[in-house]
């Protein structure tokens, strides 16, 4: 901001004009409301305030980003990671029913009594592979993900009941997909069901692109009974195999980004956060900014409740730590010391803030026109 008026910057700042106008005058300057600040008045009234000009403008979760990218290390170590798996589909098609069916198929008995634990994202193993699970509602997930400018799934399965066809959210979830150019893969659920009709549902996907290769198009389509826990491995097979094809890629290596899966404020542990790694390891003790709070990684448990020192690619992890609750969607980026993640995360946060008090006043005074 090059220049602002002194109304302007009392609004940015949630503050009254009279207030500013006021500070001025202390200052040794007499201002209306509608008088221009340069640069350097504007900097002293919010350093009064305790706000940062710079970081007031762009509070934007791409920083964070941008400090990841340009803190690339090195290039050359790029190695296979998992793929994020999420699953959409028309209300009561099967989701839940998928997830819990792929879940316990893939659970060995050793960590059967650790299952529990519900960090809101799982991984399983498959000839040797990992996948890992979001266990948000898909929807949920690529709304406020993208809200905030996070991709964090690689493949999202669509979840279709061959009893009930291509209904009006099947058709959102598409359109969801394609939007985050994410590839889709058709579960055909139901199959036990002796209504189910699976050329049905082929014939109306098709309608939406969706053309199996059967029928000379690149969808594929896997017949599943998530109650029965029928036709899962043909499933988890296809999604190592259009991984495979993706080529997806982190770097161990490096200090670790990623995104928050859901965090919340827990009575004896503070703020409990689920991140998934997205690149890079993150280790218990690193230094780290999660959206607008900050803090150093505490304890660590996985899926399945235990306790680890790391986390790698593609690995959903429970972080304690935090100075407050982040939000889903939120970018986490680890940083070198503990100094740094501590100024920016306490920049970010009263810019945030202020940003807020903005928005609520702009919401009063809209208010306010509307009854008058
Ligand atoms: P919402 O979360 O409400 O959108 O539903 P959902 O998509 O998660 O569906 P859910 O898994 O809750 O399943 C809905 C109903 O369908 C439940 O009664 C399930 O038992 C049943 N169901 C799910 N999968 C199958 C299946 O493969 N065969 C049969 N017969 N029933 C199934
Ligand atoms: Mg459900």
């Amino acid at each position: 901001t090059e220049s602002l008026s002194v109304g302007e910057l009392a609004k940015k700042l949630g503050r009254e004009p009279s207030e500013i106008i006021k500070k001025l005058f202390m200052l040794g300057v007499m201002a209306t409301i509608n008088q221009e600040l340069d640069k350097d008045a504007i900097e002293l009234i919010c350093a009064d305030y305790g706000v940062e000009v710079e970081e007031e403008i762009k509070i934007d979760v791409t920083d964070l980003e941008v400090y990841f990218e340009q803190n690339e290390e090195d290039g050359a170590d790029l190695s296979e990671r998992p793929p994020v798996v999420t699953i959409m589909g028309h209300v009561d098609h099967g989701k839940t029913t998928l997830l819990d069916s792929i879940r316990q198929t893939k659970v060995t008995e050793g960590e059967a009594g650790g299952i529990t634990q519900h960090i809101g994202a799982y991984q399983v193993v498959d000839n040797g592979k990992k996948i890992t699970f979001l266990d948000t509602p898909g929807h949920a997930a690529f709304t406020t993900m993208r809200a905030r400018g996070a991709k964090v799934t690689d493949l999202t399965i669509l979840v279709v009941a061959a009893d009930d066809g291509v209904m009006p959210q099947t058709v959102e979830a598409i359109n969801h997909a394609k939007a985050a150019e994410v590839p889709i893969i058709v579960a055909v659920n139901k199959m036990d069901k002796p209504t189910a009709n699976p050329d049905r549902v082929m014939q109306e996907l098709t309608e939406h692109g969706l053309v199996p290769e059967d029928w000379g198009g690149d969808t594929i389509f896997v017949p599943v009974s998530a109650l029965k826990g029928e036709g899962i491995d043909t499933l988890l097979e296809m999604i190592l195999l259009v991984a495979e094809v993706a080529e997806l890629k982190a770097n161990p290596k490096r200090r670790a980004m990623g995104s928050v899966i859901e965090a919340q404020l827990d009575k004896g542990r503070g703020s409990v956060a689920t991140l998934l790694v997205q690149d890079g390891t993150l280790h218990i003790g690193d230094p780290i900014v999660v959206g607008n709070t900050f803090g150093r990684v505490r304890a660590m448990v996985n899926d399945i409740g235990r306790r680890v020192k790391e986390a790698g690619p593609s690995t959903p992890v429970e972080i304690t730590g935090l100075n407050d609750v982040p939000q889903a969607g939120d970018r986490f980026v680890v940083f070198e010391d503990e100094k740094t993640a501590r100024q920016i995360g306490e920049s970010r946060s009263s810019a945030a803030a202020v940003e807020n008090r903005t928005e609520k006043s702009r919401v009063t005074l809209d208010n306010l026109f509307e009854q008058m």
